[in-house]
């Protein structure tokens, strides 16, 4: 019927479009980005941090890591805190990314010392045996240029002062990551917020038992000898043979972690897995 009156279903039909693109486009525009979207306590980068994440653009390091926990069980589980827009808005260009041939890096800052990333990026299979990611030890011999870094925080309109960027002479790349990395979605408390609290009695279901400690051997090497040195020696974290902590503050030390001082948290082994650990680490005292 309409279709026979030609401007009418033309009238009709620019209306139906523009409210479709009102809905879709323009309000969002309105909506993103407003003071209500900023988060208290999300800054700008620092000219070390900027220069950090240049040289992560330019590395491509976003062809195999995203930076944004999407707000699912499984990923906020594994990553932390799923991300907000407002921890966004100094991003320029945003590096959501799409590819995950590494982890999502979005919740990265503070989960370990610097002195783990340094050793990490010379050679990530040090830390992490069979990693695939590329070695950046090259970084170490770029130096950062403070009038360039300077340059670029003007055209970002972001502050600094003399001190940061004279600070800057005599940094290398390699200083310039570790320092962007350990900013990367720390600006908002959510640490302390997703602890895992341990319920329930801790007892030492196989204490002593020489396959537990066999297999919590196999354990620490994986997950904790970068660390804490092949034979419990210590390196960036301290010894741990004879620490002397009874089996049920040990469990709670490697389940829990010590976030705000580089010891991660285990809990994501398991707590078989983490008694297994005590058993061993026990067994070298
Ligand atoms: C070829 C893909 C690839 C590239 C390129 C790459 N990575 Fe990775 N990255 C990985 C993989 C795989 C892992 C997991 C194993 C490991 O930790 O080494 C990883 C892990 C990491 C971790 C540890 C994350 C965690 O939570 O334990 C950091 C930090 C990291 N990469 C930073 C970088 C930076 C910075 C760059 C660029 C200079 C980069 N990566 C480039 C693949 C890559
Ligand atoms: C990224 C480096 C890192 C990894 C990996 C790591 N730790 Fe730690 N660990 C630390 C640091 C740093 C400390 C010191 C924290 C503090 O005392 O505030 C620590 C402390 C500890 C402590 C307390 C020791 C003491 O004397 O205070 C225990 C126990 C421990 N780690 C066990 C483990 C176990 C078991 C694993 C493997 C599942 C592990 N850690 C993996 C860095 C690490």
């Amino acid at each position: 019927m309409w279709e026979k009156k030609p401007v009418l279903f033309m009238l009709l039909a620019t209306a139906a479009i523009l409210v479709g693109t009102i809905v879709t486009m323009v309000l969002p525009f309105a909506w993103v980005n407003t003071e209500a979207d900023r988060i208290e306590g999300v800054v700008p980068y620092t000219p070390l941090q900027q220069e950090g994440r240049d040289i992560y653009i330019r590395e491509g390091c976003n062809n195999c890591h995203t930076q944004t926990v999407r707000p699912l069980v499984s990923e906020v589980l594994r990553y932390g805190e799923y991300s907000k827009s407002g921890e966004f808005v100094y991003d320029r260009p945003f590096l959501w990314g799409s590819k995950r041939t590494g982890p999502d890096l979005a919740r990265l800052g503070g989960k370990y010392p610097d002195a783990w990333h340094y050793k990490h990026m010379d050679s990530p299979r040090s830390m992490i045996p069979g990693s695939n990611m590329p070695d950046y030890k090259w970084l170490r011999d770029g130096q950062v240029d403070p009038e360039s870094v300077r340059n670029k925080m003007e055209v970002l309109g972001f502050p600094y002062t003399e001190a940061q960027i004279a600070d800057l002479s005599g940094k290398t790349e390699m200083d310039a990551i570790v320092a962007y990395m350990q900013k990367l979605g720390s600006d908002i408390p959510w640490r302390e917020a997703t602890q895992t609290e341990i319920v329930g009695e801790l007892t030492n279901p196989f204490p002593g038992d020489p396959a537990a400690i066999a297999a919590g051997e196999q354990v620490y090497t994986d997950n904790c000898a970068a660390c804490h040195g092949d034979n419990l020696e210590g390196d960036i974290g301290p010894e741990l043979a004879g620490a002397g902590y009874d089996d049920a503050m040990l469990f709670e030390l490697i389940y829990s972690g010590i976030t705000d001082n580089g010891m991660p948290a285990f809990s994501s082994l398991g707590s078989e897995k983490v008694w297994q650990l005590v058993n061993f680490i026990q067994s070298k005292e």
